[in-house]
């Protein structure tokens, strides 16, 4: 399958209802960001990549792939280097593919095994981009028609957690012990979710979907930020909140980057002519990446989510003492402004974790 299986019941009814009615607006619960690794046929530019993939945003595309933000639009893009693309995957049925998005314009002498196989380096193939477009005839396309470009994907719980999916391409001479290795998971994990019964089947060029962790309370003290979804409070605006681990995105506003600084950036919402402050109460010393200690005490300030009026902040307190259990709370403080404006949760998501 690829691409499997266990979604969550209420997430698998909704994605079936969003597809029975082929317009109806996609269900806030059938999608979710999702990365795919792309390889370039040709030496290109990081612009290019962008466009192709039709990423909202240039720093999406840093984030994805953890580019410092300096990184010129520019920036060569070699034959062989593999760039990680950040889209919505729209989940039915169990399986799932990018939401509507890349969407292609035929060029001049295009065929579709060359769309499919070159200028998307194989990450899916031929029969499928006819298949979602309802092309009866691969061989009939013209140029300027639009094809949907349906990218593997997956929204689905792994070994009972939270991750982001990534569709790796494999590498000549690659293992799945290797790759499972590499990406801090293990053999029976990845045959699971590929359904994949013999590991001596692995091809070079396949799309093997790899489940990145999603930042963790550990990594998340060690950087300062509590973005993982249960510590984002739930009338936070970007809740509930994923991002894989080794990749940035910006939120609240544009104001904080998570996961390691306030952005520097200028806000997006048109009532903050500056970012808010991001200070923690009850320790007004200290601001989002600020952290004190005493004895084997550390409190942390830390984000905990964002509303159209504030950036809430909380305390966390751990203990850096060498201790079997590390006790640590959390004392959530939000800012206490009113919330108007209530913008779709759903909308944010998609702001602020990317694309389409
Ligand atoms: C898994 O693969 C087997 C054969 O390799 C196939 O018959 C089966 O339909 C696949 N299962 C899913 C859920 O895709
Ligand atoms: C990036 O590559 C595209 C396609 O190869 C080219 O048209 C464009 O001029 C390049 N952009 C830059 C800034 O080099
Ligand atoms: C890309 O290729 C050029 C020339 O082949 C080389 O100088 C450059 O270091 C390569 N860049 C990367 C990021 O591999
Ligand atoms: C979902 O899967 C079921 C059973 O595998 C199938 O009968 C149904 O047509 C599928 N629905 C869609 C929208 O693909
Ligand atoms: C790469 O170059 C080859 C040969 O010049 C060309 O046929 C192909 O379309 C190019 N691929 C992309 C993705 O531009
Ligand atoms: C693989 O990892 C999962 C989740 O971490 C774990 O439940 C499972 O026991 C592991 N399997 C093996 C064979 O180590
Ligand atoms: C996150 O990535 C870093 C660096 O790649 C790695 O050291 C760390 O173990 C990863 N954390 C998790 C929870 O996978
Ligand atoms: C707290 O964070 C602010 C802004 O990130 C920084 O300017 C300041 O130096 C930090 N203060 C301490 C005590 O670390
Ligand atoms: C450390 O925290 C614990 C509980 O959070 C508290 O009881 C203790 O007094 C603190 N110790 C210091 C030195 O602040
Ligand atoms: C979330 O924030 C609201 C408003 O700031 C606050 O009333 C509520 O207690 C917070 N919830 C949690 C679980 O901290």
């Amino acid at each position: 399958m690829g691409y499997a299986k266990v979604l969550l019941g209420v997430v698998l009814v909704t994605a079936l209802a969003a597809t029975s009615t082929a317009q109806t607006k996609l269900n806030k619960g059938a999608t979710c960001p999702a990365l795919i690794d792309y390889v370039s046929l040709n030496n290109t530019n990081i612009t290019a990549i962008q466009s192709l993939f039709q990423v909202k945003k240039f720093r999406n595309l840093l984030g994805a792939n953890n580019l410092p933000t300096s990184t010129p639009s520019d920036k060569n893009v070699n034959a062989t280097e593999k760039i990680r693309i950040p889209f919505t995957c729209m989940c039915t049925n169990g399986t799932g593919v990018s939401n509507r998005k890349p969407v292609y314009k035929v060029q001049k002498d295009d065929f579709m095994y060359h769309i499919a196989k070159e200028v998307f380096s194989g990450l899916l193939t031929f029969q499928q981009i006819a298949d979602v477009n309802g092309v009866p005839d691969p061989n009939q396309i013209n140029p300027g028609q639009e094809l949907w470009i349906p990218l593997p994907c997956s929204c689905d719980i792994v070994n009972g957690i939270k991750v982001v999916h990534n569709g790796i391409l494999v590498d000549k001479g690659s293992t799945v012990e290797g790759i499972a290795k590499q990406y801090g998971t293990n053999l029976t994990t990845l045959l699971t979710l590929n359904n994949m019964t013999d590991p001596s089947k692995l091809q070079a060029g396949q799309v093997l979907d790899i489940p990145l962790p999603v930042i963790g309370i550990k990594l998340m003290l060690k950087c300062l930020f509590v973005p993982c979804s249960s510590n984002v409070n739930s009338s936070s605006l970007d809740y509930p909140f994923l991002l894989a681990n080794g990749t940035y995105v910006y939120t609240a506003y544009n104001c904080v980057k998570l996961q390691c600084e306030p952005s520097g950036l200028k806000s997006t919402n048109s009532d903050w002519t500056t970012c808010p402050a991001m200070q923690c109460q009850g320790a007004d010393s200290l601001f989002i990446g600020n952290k004190t200690s005493s004895g084997c005490n550390q409190t942390s300030c830390v984000y905990s989510g964002f509303t159209s009026k504030s950036i809430l902040t909380s305390l966390v307190t751990e203990s850096i003492c060498p201790a079997p259990s590390a006790a640590w709370k959390i004392g959530f403080q939000g800012l206490g402004w009113n919330f108007f404006l209530f913008i779709s949760i759903q909308l944010i998501l998609f702001l602020s974790l990317h694309l389409s």
